[in-house]
């Protein structure tokens, strides 16, 4: 079993790091924010992951993962350090901001007691590593083997994704490959996957891929439209579609469109890098984000078009999507700041997870409930954005009695329609109109 830092405990830092653990490795977290890591060392998870404080218990109990803001200690004795540090858009230039990922390689060289593979879990740009390979070679008194291995987990199934992925993707020399083949013995084992390949191309994979699912709903939602101004039934339209096996089910729910810190940043940077190649033809890639804003915009005019009057409406869910708190770009935040900005004067949100989130953003533009059925006192127009599993099973009884105009929008087509529509209410799925 190796001795592993990991530098960064965001979603994909902290995920990687339990998980690692859990499979045997002794790990070491770190992060510059104290704060983080002294909740950490409580057992204090920065952010909601089902399953995750679980394994980050059960695996500083039996000491094989720990927490440090002290990078030295971290890093003493280490055969591999992964770097999982954010790189968020920068607002001047729409480029990846690559300054802490450069941070944390700085005080890698410095820090260094013995020879190591540095494993870039980060987004980064095309030739990010490649750079980073020739900085620590001319910096670094030990060698220091730098590998490009993109992360595809998800957030709100990470552990899973983490654990069982489709595939492993691995940049960089084989002179390393037994350290790699021993990080992840486990999933050689169980025959995952891997790829073996140049730095450039594990990190052109993360963005190609992120950018072709982004596309699949981006071409979906518009389908999603068409079929509500053709009479299509979307339902069937799409389980016809994925049940073609080059197309696929996945990736193919309509929504009110894509949200998340990764899509949109993603999707930015390729099409910055595609221009800075002087490409002529990146189009479709350009076309992605344009086709989400302007979704998200087209959900905003449908709600305007169909509320019955200027009461109050009420909003259930505000993170991106489901199982977890993160509100980064999220759909819901964008079609509330365009009702607002429409003279919508009255909006009550509730959601399982995101409200602390949502708070920080929206502040007292809206107002919040700590229960759905609180959220829809008096409400005038009710609006499904995420499609947590709370707002499948709503008691459509015990709301109609709550309500001033049964009416709900589903923008996720997960309610129970059947119950509603026996209850009174008004329905407006995507697709369909009852
Ligand atoms: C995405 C990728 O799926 C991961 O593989 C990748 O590791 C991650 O970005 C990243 O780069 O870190 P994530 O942002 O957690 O993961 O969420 P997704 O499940 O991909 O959903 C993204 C957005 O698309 C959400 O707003 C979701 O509601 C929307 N979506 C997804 C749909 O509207 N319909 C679908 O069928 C699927």
């Amino acid at each position: 079993m190796l001795n592993v830092a990991v530098i960064g405990t965001g979603y994909v830092g902290l995920v990687s790091g339990a998980c690692l653990a859990d499979l045997g490795h002794n790990v070491v977290c770190t992060d510059k924010d104290t704060q983080k890591i002294d909740a950490l060392r409580g057992n204090a998870i920065p952010f909601y992951e089902p399953f995750l404080k679980e394994l980050v218990e059960k695996n500083t109990d039996i000491n094989r993962l720990k927490f440090t803001s002290n990078l030295p200690d971290a890093l003493r004795d280490v055969q591999v350090v992964i770097v999982a540090v954010g790189t968020p858009t920068n607002p001047n230039d729409g480029r990846a901001n690559l300054s802490f990922l450069n941070e944390a390689l700085d005080d890698v060289v410095r820090f260094l007691c013995n020879d190591t593979i540095v494993i870039i879990k980060s987004t980064v740009p095309i030739g990010t590593c490649d750079i980073l390979q020739k900085k620590v070679d001319n910096t670094s008194r030990y060698k220091c083997n730098i590998i490009s291995n993109p992360e595809f987990l998800c957030e709100g199934s990470a552990i899973h994704d983490f654990m069982y992925p489709d595939r492993i993707i691995i940049g960089g020399s084989l002179k390393s490959k037994h350290w790699i083949e021993a990080l992840y013995s486990d999933h050689l084992q169980r025959g995952i996957k891997f790829f073996y390949t140049s730095r450039t191309t594990a990190e052109l994979v993360k963005y190609s891929s992120n950018a072709f699912l982004a596309m699949k709903v981006a071409f979906i939602n518009e389908v999603a439209s068409l079929s509500e101004k053709t009479e299509v039934d979307l339902e069937t339209l799409i389980d016809a579609l994925g049940s073609d096996s080059r197309i696929g089910y996945k990736f193919l729910k309509p929504g009110p469109g894509f949200g998340g810190s990764c899509f949109p940043k993603d999707l930015e940077e390729i099409v910055n890098v595609t221009s800075h190649n002087l490409l002529s033809n990146n189009i479709l890639l350009t076309a992605i984000s344009h086709s989400n804003t302007e979704r998200i915009k087209e959900i905003a005019d449908n709600i305007l078009d169909i509320v019955p009057d200027f009461g109050l409406i009420t909003i259930l869910g505000l993170t991106y999507k489901a199982n977890t708190c993160d509100v980064r770009a999220s759909p819901a935040i964008e079609i509330i700041r365009h009702l607002l900005a429409r003279n919508i004067k009255r909006l009550k949100c509730y959601d399982p997870r995101g409200m602390a989130n949502a708070k920080k953003i929206l502040g007292n533009l809206v107002e919040y409930s700590e229960s759905l059925y609180d959220a829809a006192l008096n409400s005038s127009l009710i609006i499904v954005i995420t499609e947590w599993d709370e707002f499948k099973n709503i008691d459509t009884e015990k709301l109609r009695c709550l309500v001033k105009i049964p009416y709900i929008y589903d923008l996720r087509n997960i309610i129970n329609q059947q119950s509603f529509l026996s209850s009174g209410f008004r329905v407006k799925t995507l697709g369909t109109f009852a």
